[in-house]
Order: structure tokens, then sequence, then C-alpha cells
């Protein structure tokens, strides 16, 4: 366990902002996670634990302990002929775990590559993209549960997995610290290549040939022409959840806005929060999209991740995000909800 004072947050936060943090603890081992939970006062969280930092916007210096999760280890829980059991150490990098699994054949998060972050992040905030989400794979998360002490397990079903959320976003929230994620995985994938984009980049790159490298190649290729790198430029990925909204209100908002793309879920309609940022701005006629303020601002390829273009504040790209929320609640009536959690 390496334990440092006064160190800023920047290499620790995919935004790589200069925040300070009082006291940062790099934990290794299940027995270093415990030393550190003796040493909270009254068995409370008063610590901040750090992932990838691929979902945190620092906006103060951080008074509390950040304990960085540096737990590894993947095992095989179990097998059969048509599927595998993985449990990953929560402080794996979740992108090479992806690339474990396609290089053993093993599928099912393919369409995941390339997501910044931990393994222990991903079912937190049910991480998905191009129509795969990690519930379609969840079997089961350790956690060491603050209070006692004791090291529990959640079925898939008690994390109640829904879009970008889960129960240790409600209920759980800065109960537990997860520990490990297993996966259940197909040795007989079936591929999920619904998405237009997926499909040409397949076409164009790979003559249609289609597996788990084919896919997951894809899904690079597109992230990388649309999402900046943020060891370039920082940011935290989508900044704001795509709001889903009841059909009376949609109906009604399409009389004035009939071009509002959507998507029918469940008995909701999903719209696109880039679309809803990018058709509107700080003042008439301008757009978000590709909007500067300084040393932040809104990506020029993707309206819904706010940019750092180096030595911004966390409090500046949080005054962003407001002026982003009111915008969209004066023009479309919706409000916004960050994915991005700040600190
Ligand atoms: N769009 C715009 N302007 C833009 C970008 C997109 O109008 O600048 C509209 C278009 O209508 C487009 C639609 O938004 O068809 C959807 O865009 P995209 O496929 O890029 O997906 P998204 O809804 O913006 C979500 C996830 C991403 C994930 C992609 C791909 C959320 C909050 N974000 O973005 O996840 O990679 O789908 O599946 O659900 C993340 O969570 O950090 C993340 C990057």
């Amino acid at each position: 366990m390496t334990i440092q004072h006064q160190v800023s947050l920047a290499p620790y936060t995919t935004f790589h902002l200069e925040a300070v943090a009082n006291e940062l603890i790099d934990v290794k081992t299940f027995a270093e996670l415990l030393e550190v939970r003796r040493h909270s006062v009254d068995n409370a969280i008063d610590c901040l634990f750090l992932g990838g930092g691929s979902n945190v916007l620092v906006t103060a210096p951080v008074k509390q302990r950040v304990v960085v999760n540096n737990l590894k280890d993947i095992e095989i829980v179990h097998e059969t002929e048509d599927h595998i059991d993985i449990a990953f150490a929560s402080g794996e990098n979740w992108h090479e775990c992806v690339m474990w699994c396609v290089d053993r054949g093993y599928g099912g998060i393919e369409n995941l590559a390339l997501i910044p972050g931990t393994i222990g992040a991903a079912p937190m905030q049910n991480i998905g993209a191009y129509g795969a989400d990690i519930s379609q794979v969840l079997l089961f998360v350790d956690t060491l549960e603050w209070a006692t002490g004791e090291a529990r397990r959640f079925s898939a079903e008690a994390c109640a997995l829904g879009y970008r959320d889960s129960y240790f976003k409600h209920e759980g929230k800065n109960k537990f610290f997860i520990t490990r994620v297993a996966l259940r995985l197909s040795k007989k994938p079936k591929y999920c290549i619904d998405y237009g984009d997926v499909q040409q980049v397949l076409r164009e790159q790979f003559n249609n040939e289609i597996n788990l490298h084919t896919i997951a190649q894809s899904i690079m290729h597109i992230r990388q022409s649309k999402l900046p790198d943020p060891n370039v430029l920082g940011n935290a990925g989508s900044f704001f959840k795509n709001p889903v909204v009841d059909i009376a209100f949609f109906t009604a908002l399409q009389k004035t806005h009939p071009n509002i793309p959507h998507y029918t879920v469940g008995d909701g309609i999903k719209i696109p929060a880039a679309w809803l940022i990018e058709h509107s701005g700080p003042e008439e006629g301008v757009s978000w999209k590709g909007y500067r303020r300084g040393t932040c601002g809104v990506h020029t390829k993707q309206a819904l991740v706010l940019v750092n273009y180096g030595g911004a504040e966390g409090k500046a790209l949080l005054q962003l995000s407001n002026d982003i929320i009111a915008s969209v609640k004066k023009v479309y009536g919706i409000e916004l909800e960050r994915e991005v959690n700040i600190w």
C-alpha cells in the first residue's frame, strides 16, 4: 500500500484536472483494503474510491482520503461446453479484460471495447455501448461492506442494473467497495451488430468477416473516430445520460420539433442528449456542439462529451454543464441528468 499526501489528481482522472487530494492511498490487495477500512472513523465510508477515474469531475480540493483501486486478478470460476464464468478483480482495466476475453474466444463484451475505466466501475453504472451492456453478462459482484467489514456477494439481480444505473447508485451508495466482478461469457457467441455504424465498418474494413476480433476492432475504430482520447484531450465520455420521457410529453414535443430523433424503450421514449445539446446553445444561432469557453468546451464531434483543453478548472466544467442543462430545459422542457459524478 502506498500513501501519498498533497497529491494532484490529474493523472488519476481522465479529465486530467489539477485538483489536489490531501491523501491518496493505492490499494493492491484485499488485506490492504481491510487496513484502510480499519482506519475509518466509526466504520463509515470517509474516503472516495477511484477506479480508472473516467467518470469523475473534481471541482474542489479533496479533503477525504482517496483510495485508488489497484486490485488485480483474473480467475476462471466455472466452465461448461457453452460458457465460462470469469471473476475479475475490480481494479483490472476494463478494456484489457475485454481484449483478454476476445483473444480467448469468449463473447459478450466485445461491443464494450475501449470503454475507459476499471471492471469495478462497470456494474456501478451498467456500462453500455453499441447495443450491449454489462447487465447481459453479469453473474455476481463481490463487495466489502464498509460498516461491517464483511464480504458480501450480490447476484446480478440484486445489483438492479438499469440504464447507467444500479443498486450501488441508490440504496447501496457509499456502503460497499466492489472487489470482484464475475461475468458469464459465451464460448459460442451470438454477435450483436445491429448498429449501422458497426455494420459499415465491418463491411468496409473487414470485408464482412464477423468474429469477436473484427467486432471489437470495429467498435474501437468507431470510438476513436467519434470520442476524444482522454490522454490527448481530457474528458469523461458521455457527460450526460440520454433522457427518457413519457409518450404524451414526446408527442407534444414532436409537434414543435418534428425532426427530433428518438427510440422507444419500455413504455418511454429515449431522446439522444447529444441531439438536444447540439440543437441548443449559449445564445441564439450558436450551438453548444464545438463551443469553447476558455480552457473547456463541448467536443466538436460528439455533443455529449465535455472536454478539458488543458488547464481547465473543475468548477468551470461544472458551470458549463449547468448552462447546458439550463438551455436544454428552456428549449425542450427536458432536464438533463449528469452521468459523471461530481466530487
Ligand atoms: N447525435 C447528435 N449530435 C452529436 C452526436 C449524436 O445529434 O453530436 C445524435 C444522433 O441522432 C445520433 C444519436 O445522437 O444518432 C446517438 O449518438 P451515438 O450513437 O453517438 O450515441 P449516444 O446516445 O450519444 C450512447 C452512450 C455512449 C455509447 C454510445 C454508442 C449514453 C449516455 N452514452 O451515446 O456511451 O458509446 O451510445 O452506443 O448512453 C459513455 O457512457 O460514456 C458513452 C460514451
